[in-house]
């Protein structure tokens, strides 16, 4: 819900044919405004290379919103009033003419200069796209100018440093939205109330009580149409230094002083200077092979179309990072990640120390298993608190139990993640987005790792990962909790 209307602006989305455009963002930007009854306050241009007219652009706009599931009058009337489209041409270099159509459309819907552009373009055009819109004149106007940058941002830690070099030659930090998509997950944001505003848990989130702490992003899809891509990226560039290290902030930070952008983004970035270098010993990357997911047979990655049939390139890594604060030292955080995995979950999973004694030893029934904090963040966001109970009888028996929350069954199905994110960007809210030192610390943290020969060992779609995996956590006398 809009506390307030959103500025009347002007949504410009670089990419706007593609996928992201088409399947997330105009689907996400209908509901939020006609949710509100405010589409009339965002007219979407769209910018492409492509020669499209605005009706060829409606058409494909109306078609990919009704298979988004929306089909309404009001979507119909969205498309051909508040939809446009601009070709940059075939050398794609026609910014003038962009900045013109752009003041043309302000002058024409009386919008006061407000501006979003939305770079959803391969990341190989990024800059392009940035230069253009900075030497056309079009990061300046009477109003407020925001820039919002796709993942990955860059693809290692030099790149990331030049790529931020460039946006701040034409926009100032508070005008830059680098988006980790993750991060409008609600289930994500709620690790923050679920921490701060329940005072039961933040007395045993340290060394003190807890043993280890294990984030899973599996996928059970493989790479689909993004060789050309994924090939070249693997999964530490495309989820770990991301989506995984979002995840591992927002678990280890400390309380901020206040509820702001900036001082929740500062605890992220202490906690990422904390992080002791990955030794490549307690890193394991793996690649997958043919097998069965959901009685399906799937290909192995190097008979995936596009690429190499020696391709090294990892599609699992799994890895210990440790975090030498005080409050977690020698708390082992595990974090894994991959494709053509048994099945698709993200979770958190805070295994607590053992009670010291265990007084119910001598009852050879009493197996006593640690109390477990499982979070899932997708599908079936919620969580689970394990904890062991008397099974009513004789002879002493302990099970174990679980006290759960759903958020389906709480608050029905939850908003799309670029809902969130859009709505934050049309209001100036950064604390969703990841700041420049942020972005570049977290690179700062895995650039070391990129140079590295790591054997990608095999593993058969449908499992959890490589055999390595395990040993990882059996050296340290721990397994994985599998979902
Ligand atoms: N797809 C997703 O679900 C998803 C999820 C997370 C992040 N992302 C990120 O979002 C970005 C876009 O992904 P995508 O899947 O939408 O890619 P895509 O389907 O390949 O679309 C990219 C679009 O960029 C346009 N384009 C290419 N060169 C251009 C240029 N020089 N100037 C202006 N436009 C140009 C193309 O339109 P023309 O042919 O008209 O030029 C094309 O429609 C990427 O950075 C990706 O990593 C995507």
């Amino acid at each position: 819900m809009m506390e307030q209307p959103v500025d009347r602006h002007i949504f410009v989305i670089f990419g706007a044919t593609g996928n992201l455009s088409f399947l997330k963002l105009l689907p996400a930007l209908y509901r939020l405004l006609a949710h509100e009854k405010q589409q009339d306050r965002c007219h979407v241009l769209g910018v492409g290379t492509k020669e499209l007219s605005d009706k060829d652009f409606r058409e494909r706009a109306r078609e990919a919103l009704k298979n988004a599931g929306i089909s309404s009058k009001d979507m119909n009337e969205w498309c051909d009033t508040c939809l446009h489209y601009h070709s940059l041409g075939k050398s794609s270099d026609d910014y003038s003419g962009l900045a013109e159509r752009i003041r043309s459309l302000e002058k024409e819907y009386d919008i006061p200069g407000n501006r979003v552009f939305y770079m959803a373009l391969p990341p190989a055009i990024f800059p392009k796209a940035i230069t253009g819109i900075g030497e056309s004149g079009l990061s300046t106007s009477d109003g407020w100018v925001r820039i919002v940058i796709e993942k990955p941002f860059g693809s290692d830690l030099n790149s990331a440093k030049e790529l931020n070099h460039l946006l701040h030659q034409y926009f100032d930090e508070s005008q830059v939205y680098r988006i980790d998509h993750y991060l409008g997950k609600e289930t994500v944001q709620n690790l923050l109330i679920f921490r701060f505003a329940n005072t039961i848990f933040e007395s045993l989130w340290n060394r003190d009580r807890i043993d280890n702490i294990q984030i899973t992003v599996a996928e059970s899809i493989g790479i689909g149409e993004r060789a050309r891509y994924y090939d070249k990226a693997g999964a530490l560039r495309d989820i770990v230094q991301n989506h995984l290290t979002q995840l591992l902030t927002l678990v280890a930070m400390e309380v901020p002083a206040v509820f702001t952008a900036d001082d929740i983004r500062d605890e992220k970035v202490k906690v990422l200077r904390s992080i002791p270098l990955i030794r490549p010993e307690t890193v394991v990357f793996g690649q997958y092979e043919k097998g069965t997911i959901g009685g399906k047979k799937v290909k192995g990655y190097r008979e995936e179309t596009g690429v190499a049939d020696d391709s090294s390139t990892e599609t699992y890594v799994a890895m210990k990072v440790e975090i030498d604060n005080w409050r977690w030292q020698g708390i082992p955080f595990y974090i894994r990640t991959g494709k053509r995995l048994n099945r698709r979950v993200t979770q958190i999973v805070v295994t607590f120390r053992h009670e010291p004694v265990c007084i119910f030893r001598p009852y050879s029934s009493c197996q006593i298993t640690s109390n477990r904090l499982v979070i899932t963040l997708q599908p079936d966001e919620g969580f689970h608190l394990y904890f062991d109970v008397k099974r009513p009888g004789e002879p002493l028996w302990l099970k174990t139990e679980s006290l759960h929350f759903h958020y389906k069954d709480a608050f029905g199905p939850l908003p799309e993640a670029y809902q969130t994110l859009i709505l934050d960007i049309l209001q100036g809210d950064q604390t969703l987005f990841v700041r420049a030192d942020e972005v570049e610390t977290s690179w700062r943290l895995f650039n070391p790792l990129l140079g590295q020969d790591f054997p990608a060992h095999s593993y058969a779609a449908g499992t959890m990962g490589p055999e390595e995996a395990e040993k990882l956590l059996i050296k340290d006398g721990k397994k994985w909790e599998n979902p």
